[in-house]
């Protein structure tokens, strides 16, 4: 479902921000990928989102060799990723359903298909009686759990998050965190980036640690 390859990131300039990694997760899977600030775990994750691509070596993501990909089905390989940032990025000028909605309507939802899987994300991360609200009304919490919400409304295949819990205090990054293994359960990849070493020990999952962009993978 994942897989790199030796895969090497050297960004222009000459910085090596990744060294040869190797990682395989399975459908289903959760992980955690944790280390220092500036190890590489965002380089990581963006090499998953085609944000940026291997200087060497080879990603495999749902069985597609992405360096193989044209150019012009990358907007449909991301379709299959949900991603999750530290400042959730909603939108203020409109409501927490529209603001879910919106990746639907981008890709081209038919309204009625909208409001449904727009409520079945809403539930999911507990946040059904908030639909109307706008995303300002909300705590930090709630305003993370709807950038979830909007991360899962499409059903990704895999689902990334970088420090999603970065803004957040223990007892609700212990609860999003929980969200996240929900996902898992119910064959979703999941790969989570935080330097929050305390919460990850306490989820007792698969720990990935990156140091200075070395890789090490514990056996599963
Ligand atoms: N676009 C870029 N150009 C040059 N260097 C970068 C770029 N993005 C990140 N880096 C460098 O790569 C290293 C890893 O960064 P990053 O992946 O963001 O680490 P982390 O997310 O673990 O803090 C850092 O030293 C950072 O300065
Ligand atoms: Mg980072």
């Amino acid at each position: 479902m994942i897989r790199f390859d030796n895969v090497s990131k050297r960004y222009e300039g000459g910085f090596e921000a990744l060294k040869g990694v190797n990682l395989a997760m399975d459908a289903g899977e959760m992980a955690f990928l944790t280390g220092h600030s500036g190890a590489g775990k965002s380089t990581l994750l963006k090499l998953i989102m085609l944000m940026e691509r291997p200087s060497r070596g080879q990603l495999l993501i749902n069985g597609k060799n992405l360096s193989r990909l044209h150019r012009s089905q990358i907007a449909y390989y991301r379709r299959h990723l949900g991603v999750v940032f530290q400042d959730h990025q909603l939108l203020f000028d409109r409501s927490v359903f529209d603001n879910i909605a919106l990746p639907l309507l981008v890709s081209g939802y038919q309204q009625r298909d909208i409001g449904r899987r727009v409520r079945a994300a809403l539930d999911k991360v507990g946040l059904l009686n908030k639909e109307k609200s706008n995303p300002m009304q909300l705590s930090g919490g709630e305003q993370q759990r709807v950038g979830i919400a909007r991360a899962v409304v499409h059903k990704p295949r895999i689902l990334l998050a970088d420090e999603p819990t970065g803004n957040l205090d223990p007892q609700l990054s212990a609860e999003i965190m929980a969200l996240f293994r929900d996902f898992c359960g119910v064959g979703v990849t999941v790969l989570i980036a935080t330097h929050d070493i305390d919460l990850v020990g306490r989820m007792g999952e698969r720990v990935v640690t990156l140091n200075n962009g070395v890789l090490t993978t514990e056996p599963q």
